[in-house]
């Protein structure tokens, strides 16, 4: 139990940095708070206009939820990548640094489940560009990534981590409500679309 607290926290801690707002302030992007939708994720990173932050953010962010989840597994075994990759999660849509608002948690989510489970990562990514593609919003990406995942986990053998894939996807869905109020409304912007 000693070993699960530890990395639970080892994995809250680096989901919480907020790599879009510390690079969107150290490359001199202005407040993300202050741009489109308000998130510090890279879909609002790239509403600055700089595709190279945009792209670090979602490999950083994404980066550290994988990180989690290998780091975790290779000291405590499956049970503790799996908490420590909720963790990062949390971490990441409710930093304490950030007085617990945070981000919406795509980026992370794919890094965790590509960690997890490689084929069902790469299934989630597709899944994001089928409905990034077919829309070209990001928010629609996430939520085909989202549901899709749970479904490919029992497709692709990965059934261990069911309960965590339910959860993630919840915790995305709910991270995206004024998304989906967008979205119902017609009102969502486009990738890259400034307001
Ligand atoms: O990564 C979050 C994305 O799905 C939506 O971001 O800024 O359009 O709310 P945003």
């Amino acid at each position: 139990a000693a070993v699960l607290a530890l990395w639970g926290l080892v994995g809250y801690l680096l989901g919480s940095i907020p790599f879009g707002m510390v690079l969107a302030h150290v490359m001199g992007l202005g407040n993300l708070r202050q741009i489109g939708s308000g998130n510090i994720g890279a879909t609002n990173v790239l509403r600055t206009g700089n595709k190279t932050a945009a792209a670090l953010t979602l490999l950083l962010d994404g980066g550290k939820g994988a990180a989690a989840v290998l780091l975790a597994r290779s000291m405590g075994g499956e049970d503790t990548a799996q908490i420590a990759g909720l963790m990062a999660m949390l971490g990441h849509c409710y930093p304490i640094w950030l007085r617990f608002a945070g981000g919406k948690g795509v980026a992370t989510f794919l890094g965790i489940v590509l960690a997890l489970s490689f084929p069902v990562g790469v299934g989630c990514c597709i899944a994001w560009l089928i409905g990034a593609l077919l829309t070209r919003i990001s928010s629609m990406g996430a939520l085909f990534a989202a549901a899709a995942s749970t479904f490919l986990m029992l497709l692709l053998g990965a059934s261990d981590a069911l309960i965590l894939g339910a959860l993630l996807t919840l915790i995305i869905f709910w991270r995206h409500k004024t998304n989906i109020a967008r979205i119902r409304a017609g009102t969502e912007p486009k990738i890259g679309q400034k307001t």
